[in-house]
């Protein structure tokens, strides 16, 4: 306890706060390499981190060893650091300059969405009464809309369903596209509640320079990976919107009720579209947004149209769902709720999404183990120093090491992943032999 009454708080300039967590991570240093007790080595880093988030909060950006601050760059009073203003997240594109990846919490603020904090975690972990999953516990699903309320109805008694989906624009879908899926299937276990999965292959084929056949074919193979992830088959329906949009009048009703409460103003605020669009593009966004709601499915709910939706998506898919959200109570439903996760990072680095569209970025579900290590141990970033002398001097940095991301989205024990973590800011990856 001691140890962590020396945090930022006693630091008045960014230049002290600077100095301290050059001796911290000296001393973090020094107890590793006396092999010191782990109780010692872990509140050493602890503290280092703390001091890392208070450099941040003061400055605006990264501490980063062996670059001072300059008075000039301490961020104004709760004013947005330049890095973050540049990051693009939308459903085609997500970049950023920042190797740690997308600014999540500036994000949460520019969508107006809420954070899933520990409140919320403990109160999924009380309402389910499973251990929350690891998505939970380390923030890979970080945001939401309107959780509480849906928790709030499941304990008087009243359930809900799950949406998710899939844009079938490759043969394979790739290692980002199983977050959602995983982290639904998890949902569907512990709340035991039906789910519908949309394959939007009308989508991609107004998307992309495929045919109709391609994407319709490219729907089916999807399906394959997704039925893998072990959904409750009395449970579970997948549908392809070019073949369920003509079998279900309800659907189709659903669609054109959505199409005539939004304007094309509003899908050009919302999705960026031009005159120059297809018609197709400009209108399917009520085709994403009618699943959201029940009676769009009699097959399993009938007639009833107020049975509360929510929808695990990475936030990329969020302006679909805020233009559906706007829509819901002007035509008599609940407006669906939202679980939000970030992005799995692409194999360059986490300056943008995992994506099918650039195939060098991918670690595709039809690799073999030999392609993924090929893949892993070629192209994924690591953030080595220039050197292995500066690298042994500053340690490895786990925020921008791919393959250590990699490993919190998919290593369940926390123990491991956190050994994992010192090692890896202690000699970095470069000495790895995996
Ligand atoms: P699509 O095919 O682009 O993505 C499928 C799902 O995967 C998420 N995703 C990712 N998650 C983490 N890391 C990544 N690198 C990554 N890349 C993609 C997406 O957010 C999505 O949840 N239009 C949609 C299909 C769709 C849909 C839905 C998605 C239709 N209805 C309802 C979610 C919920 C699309 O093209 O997704």
């Amino acid at each position: 306890m001691t140890d962590c009454q020396g945090d930022g708080e006693g630091a008045s300039t960014p230049m002290e706060l600077y100095e301290r967590l050059g001796a911290q991570g000296d001393k973090v240093r020094s107890l590793k390499s006396a092999k010191a007790e782990k109780a010692e080595v872990d509140a050493a880093v602890q503290l280092l981190l703390k001091l890392k988030i208070d450099y941040k909060q003061m400055m605006g950006q990264d501490y980063k060893a062996g670059c001072p601050p300059s008075e000039e760059a301490a961020a104004p009073d709760n004013g947005p650091a330049a890095e973050g203003d540049e990051d693009t997240v939308d459903p085609w594109n997500v970049s950023t300059t920042n190797a740690k990846g997308v600014d999540y919490e500036k994000l949460i603020v520019k969508f107006g969405s809420s954070k899933i904090d520990k409140e919320l975690v403990d109160r999924i972990e009380k309402v389910c009464g499973q251990k929350p999953h690891r998505f939970l516990r380390r923030g890979v699903f970080f945001s939401h809309r309107d959780m509480h309320q849906v928790l709030d109805a499941y304990e008087k008694h009243k359930s809900f369903y799950l949406y998710t989906g899939r844009g079938p624009s490759s043969e394979a879908m790739h290692v980002g596209h199983l977050i959602p899926f995983i982290f639904t299937k998890w949902l569907q276990d512990v709340f035991d509640i039906p789910l519908v999965i949309q394959l939007t292959d009308d989508e991609k084929y107004l998307w992309k320079d495929l045919t109709v056949e391609e994407c319709h074919r490219f729907a089916i193979e999807n399906a394959k990976d997704i039925i893998a992830c072990g959904f409750d088959l009395n449970k579970t329906f997948i549908f392809s919107d070019l073949d369920y949009m003509g079998a279900s009048p309800e659907f189709y009703r659903n669609v054109v009720k959505i199409q005539k409460h939004v304007t094309f103003n509003q899908v050009k605020g919302i999705f960026g579209f031009t005159d120059s669009d297809c018609i197709g593009k400009i209108s399917f966004p009520a085709i994403q947004a009618a699943p959201s709601f029940s009676n769009s499915f009699p097959q399993i709910f009938g007639s009833r149209s107020d049975i509360q939706c929510l929808i695990p998506c990475a936030i990329d898919q969020d302006p679909y769902f805020r233009m559906t959200r706007d829509v819901a109570p002007r035509i008599g439903y609940p407006k669906p709720a939202l679980l939000h996760s970030t992005f799995f990072p692409a194999l360059q680095g986490a300056q943008t999404k995992m994506s099918a569209s650039d195939a060098n970025s991918s670690i595709f579900l039809t690799d073999t183990p030999k392609q993924i290590k090929n893949k892993i141990n070629k192209h994924a970033f690591s953030g080595g120093k220039d050197t292995v002398e500066e690298h042994r001097k500053y340690g490895g940095n786990p925020d921008v090491d791919v393959s250590f991301m990699y490993l919190t989205f998919f290593l369940e024990d926390d123990e491991q992943l956190e050994k994992i973590r010192q090692v890896r800011e202690e000699i970095g990856p470069q000495t790895r032999s995996d």
